[in-house]
């Protein structure tokens, strides 16, 4: 089984991922990763360099690899993954597709700290993140939305619940 993990920037992707990955013994990958890795340069130096569109390019074709290379996956997509290149439908149709959907509180306070290596929000100041998360968030539902299954308050969330969850959908 292959599951995608889908949802804003500071999700929760790769967290809930690793804990997927043990339980199903399935290998665990996180897409920002796997592009830097195979690209050689961050994902705040691709966007300066190359710009979005590039990036988005780069980002499909390592959800493409990755997907032909492996039948048993699980995998910590971007947030705006979903958003490009039919990537959402492509998904759909190669395995489970799970948005991960906190608050925007929760979203706010996770960023906050960890603005700087993405690039969409690094010269945003806390007043001006707030605003980008609930247009941004608006905008990207109608992607997330299609997932298979959908997850809204991951404080009560435990991975047994997770699993559950995954194992009935
Ligand atoms: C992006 C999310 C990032 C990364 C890039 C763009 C987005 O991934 O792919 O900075 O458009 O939401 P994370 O969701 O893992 O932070």
């Amino acid at each position: 089984m292959r599951i995608y993990l889908l949802g804003f920037m500071g999700a929760g992707k790769s967290f809930w991922g690793k804990q997927l990955s043990q339980h199903f013994q399935a290998p665990f990958f996180d897409l920002d990763t796997y592009i830097i890795e195979q690209d050689g340069r961050s994902v705040n130096d691709i966007f300066t360099e190359e710009g979005e569109a590039y990036f988005r390019l780069l980002e499909k074709n390592a959800l493409e690899t990755l997907t032909e290379k492996y039948s048993e996956l699980i995998l910590a997509t971007g947030g705006g993954t979903p958003c490009f290149h039919g990537n959402m439908d492509y998904m759909t149709a190669n395995g489970k597709t799970v948005w991960l959907n906190p608050s925007i509180d929760v979203l706010i306070q996770r960023l906050e700290k960890e603005k700087d290596h993405r690039p969409l929000l690094k010269s945003l100041n806390n007043n001006q993140l707030k605003e980008f998360i609930e247009e941004k968030l608006n905008d990207r539902i109608k992607f997330y939305e299609k997932s298979l299954l959908q997850l809204n308050n991951d404080e009560s969330l435990s991975v047994e619940v997770l699993i559950k969850m995954i194992n009935h959908a």
